[in-house]
C-alpha cells in the first residue's frame, strides 16, 4: 500500500493560493472538514511571527528591524490546535492562542514586510512541508503550489474582485468589533496584492498546473459544487 493511502482511501495534498481576502481560508477550511483532512492557514503563520515581532520590540511604529526579528525566530514556536467550537484549528505561539490577535490591522499592515524576509520564509516553509508529509491536508497561502508543495495532486488559484474582497474583510472585522473603514481595508488589500506579487522571495504566482477559481459571484456552497467533480477525479487518479 502506498504511504498516501490509509483504509483504502487515497489521501492527497490540496494547495490553495491566491490574493489576500479572496476567501481561501473559508473555502479551504470547509473543504478540509468535508474530506476529514487537516487544514493549515499559512497566512496565520506569517501573521503569528509578525505579532511576536510587534510584542517583542522588533516592530515599532510601523518600522521593522529585520535582524532583530530574524534573531527571535528560534524563540517562536508555532503550533495549531483544533477548536471544537469553531470546528477549525487555532494558531498558538509558545503555547498561547493568538488566533484573534493576529487578525488585527496592526498585524495586517506589517505582515507583507515580515513575509518578505527569506529567513522567515525558510523557517515556515520547512514547518509547512513537515506538516504535509502524511498528506490528507489542505493548505492555503501564496506559495503553496509553487514552493511548499510543487508536487501537490490538486492546486487551486483563487481570485475575486478587489472590491468584493475588501467588503468581505470589512464584514469580518466588523463582526469582531474592529473599528476600521472600508477605505482603509481597500488600501491595505491593494498594497498587499502589490507586495505579494513583487517581493523577491517566493512572489505570489500561479503554478502552471493550478486551476483558477474566481469566486466573486459564488456562494461557498456553489464553490463546493464546482470543486466536487475535480476532486472526484483527483481522488480516483
Ligand atoms: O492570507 P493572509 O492575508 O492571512 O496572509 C498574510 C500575509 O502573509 C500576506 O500579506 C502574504 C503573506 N503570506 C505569504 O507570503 N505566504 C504564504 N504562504 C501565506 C501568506
Amino acid at each position: 500500500m502506498n504511504s498516501s493511502q490509509s483504509n483504502g482511501t487515497k489521501k492527497i495534498v490540496i494547495a490553495i493560493d491566491g490574493f489576500s481576502s479572496g476567501g481561501k481560508s473559508t473555502f479551504a477550511r470547509l473543504l478540509a472538514a468535508r474530506l476529514g483532512y487537516i487544514f493549515i492557514d499559512t497566512g496565520a503563520m506569517y501573521r503569528a511571527v509578525t505579532l511576536y515581532g510587534i510584542e517583542h520590540g522588533a516592530i515599532k511604529d510601523g518600522m521593522l528591524d529585520r535582524d532583530a526579528l530574524v534573531g527571535m525566530l528560534d524563540d517562536i514556536d508555532i503550533s495549531f490546535r483544533f477548536n471544537p467550537d469553531r470546528q477549525a484549528s487555532d494558531i498558538y505561539v509558545n503555547g498561547e492562542c493568538v488566533e484573534t490577535r493576529i487578525r488585527g490591522i496592526d498585524v495586517s499592515d506589517m505582515v507583507s514586510k515580515v513575509s518578505s524576509i527569506p529567513a522567515v520564509r525558510e523557517r515556515l516553509v520547512a514547518q509547512q512541508q513537515r506538516m504535509g508529509r502524511g498528506k490528507g491536508i489542505v493548505m492555503d497561502g501564496r506559495d503553496i503550489g509553487t514552493v511548499v508543495f510543487p508536487d501537490a495532486e490538486l492546486k487551486l488559484f483563487m481570485t475575486a474582485d478587489p472590491k468584493v474582497r475588501a467588503l468581505r474583510r470589512f464584514e469580518e472585522l466588523k463582526l469582531k468589533g474592529e473599528n476600521v473603514s472600508l477605505e482603509q481595508i481597500e488600501r491595505n488589500i491593494m498594497e498587499r496584492d502589490l507586495d505579494d506579487q513583487n517581493r523577491e522571495v517566493s512572489p505570489l504566482r500561479m503554478a502552471p498546473d493550478a486551476i483558477v477559481l474566481n469566486n466573486s459571484n459564488m456562494t461557498l456552497e456553489q464553490q463546493m459544487e464546482w470543486i466536487a467533480p475535480i476532486l472526484e477525479e483527483k481522488l480516483r487518479a
